[in-house]
Parts: structure tokens; C-alpha cells; sequence
């Protein structure tokens, strides 16, 4: 794994930057993975204020809370609209559908989305726990897109979105581990002492399903942008 250790999510946002417009200019990329939460953020700022042009691309999200329409506040559809595309709006822009109670219907739907958009760059971020996308610890290192239970603790850490903890959803869709290991390139983003040690077992531990960011470690294009916080346990 590649690692480039920054000073501050802002500078963590300039590198993934140059490395999105590298792969545009000149790997020619057109399908972007990309992920909610705060670390992306400032990516995503970059982005806006850059002079890029994605209404040719196609982006995929990674995942969506299971009972939210995309215009709920806290739904990533609603996220990404608000972070990204309703200032720079994709010819085509994928998210799991949270709204559909249909769970084998709501993931297969997305699961031959991803395979007509084969995503050229992943953007992710990682939970405490070493979740990627909604993949907590147990899950398969080879599934697709699933309906998933989300642990205790991501539930707490999610609790700050939402104006009460029983507010916050129990399940979301999720691209599996699988689906997100055959993207191209992978950038995954972490910042803060509350990451270092699923940082470190995604670099250092052994490939598990106990910390599911590890199964990056079998990827031939992995970069990880991280701050000195989250690099303390390296
Ligand atoms: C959520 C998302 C993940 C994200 C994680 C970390 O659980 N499903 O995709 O990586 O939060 O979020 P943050 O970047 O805010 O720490």
C-alpha cells in the first residue's frame, strides 16, 4: 500500500485531489466510486472549486441507509447532492436505493450497476472498527452489494448526524467488500487519533474479515491519505 501522510484534512483533501485529476487527465477515467462521511469532504471541496468537468462521468456510492428517501437530511443521496453533485452534477450518478423495502431487489438492482459502470477510482473512508462502505467486521471479503446490520458502535459514531440516537438507522445497502476491491484504484482517506487503530490493522494486521479494510492489503492499487493521528499506531 501506497501511504502519503499529511498535515490536515485539507491537505488530505489537495492530495486525493491531484490523484482523481491525474486518473481523469490521463488514465482517461470516467466511472468514480465514491463514499459519504467527513473525510471525503474536503475531496469533495476540492472538486467543486476546481475547473474539472464530470458531466461526462458517472460516479457509484457505496452505500445508503436503509428507510431514507433521498431528499431526508440524513441520507447520503441527500449527502452527496449537497457536498458534490448539485455543484458538480455527473452525467449519471448511482446511489443504493434506501427507500426500496426490497432488499434482494434493492441490491441486485445496484449490484448490475456496478458491473455496467466498472468504477475506475474508489473513494473511501474507514469506521473505527475498520468498516469500509457498511461492511462491518464479519463480513464476507468477497460479497457484493448486501442489506447489512449496522454495529453498535457505528451507530454512536453516526449519532452526531441525527437529533436523537433511536433516530439513527439500524440498516443500510451496501457495495460488498468484493464489488469494492475491483475498482481500479483505491484511495481510502482517514484522519484522527479515533482511526489509528484500524489504521493500523488494515496495514499491518492480517488479512480478516475482523478488521474488513485489511482486505485492501490484497489490492494492487491502494493509497492511503492519512494525518499524523490516525498514522500514530503505524
Ligand atoms: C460511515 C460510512 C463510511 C465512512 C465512515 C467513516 O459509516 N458508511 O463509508 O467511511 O462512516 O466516516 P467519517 O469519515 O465521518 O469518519
Amino acid at each position: 500500500m501506497n501511504i502519503i501522510k499529511v498535515k490536515d484534512t485539507q491537505m488530505g483533501g489537495k492530495e486525493a485531489f491531484k490523484i482523481v485529476k491525474d486518473d481523469i487527465e490521463n488514465n482517461g477515467a470516467k466511472v468514480l466510486g465514491l463514499a459519504t462521511g467527513s473525510s471525503p469532504i474536503t475531496l469533495y471541496n476540492e472538486m467543486t472549486s476546481s475547473d474539472l468537468d464530470f458531466s461526462n462521468m458517472t460516479s457509484v456510492n457505496l452505500d445508503e441507509y436503509v428507510g431514507l428517501k433521498p431528499d431526508n437530511e440524513q441520507s447520503y443521496h441527500y449527502f452527496m447532492n449537497e457536498h458534490l453533485f448539485n455543484k458538480k452534477p455527473f452525467k449519471n450518478s448511482y446511489v443504493p436505493d434506501g427507500s426500496n423495502p426490497d432488499a434482494e431487489a434493492a441490491t441486485k438492482a445496484y449490484d448490475k450497476i456496478i458491473e455496467e459502470n466498472p468504477i475506475d477510482l474508489q473513494i473511501l473512508g474507514i469506521g473505527r472498527n475498520g468498516h469500509i462502505g457498511f461492511n462491518e467486521p464479519g463480513s464476507p471479503l468477497d460479497g457484493t452489494t448486501r442489506k447489512v446490520g449496522l454495529t453498535e458502535s457505528t451507530i454512536e459514531a453516526n449519532t452526531r448526524f441525527f437529533e436523537d440516537e433511536k433516530d439513527v438507522p439500524r440498516f443500510a445497502y451496501s457495495m460488498g467488500i468484493g464489488s469494492i476491491l475491483k475498482a481500479k484504484k483505491i484511495i481510502l482517506l482517514a484522519y484522527g487519533e479515533n482511526k489509528a487503530d484500524a489504521i493500523a490493522a488494515t496495514v499491518d494486521g492480517p488479512v480478516t474479515e475482523d478488521c474488513p479494510a485489511s482486505a485492501l492489503q490484497n489490492h494492487p492499487d491502494v493509497t492511503l491519505i492519512i494525518d499524523d493521528a490516525a498514522a500514530s499506531k503505524l
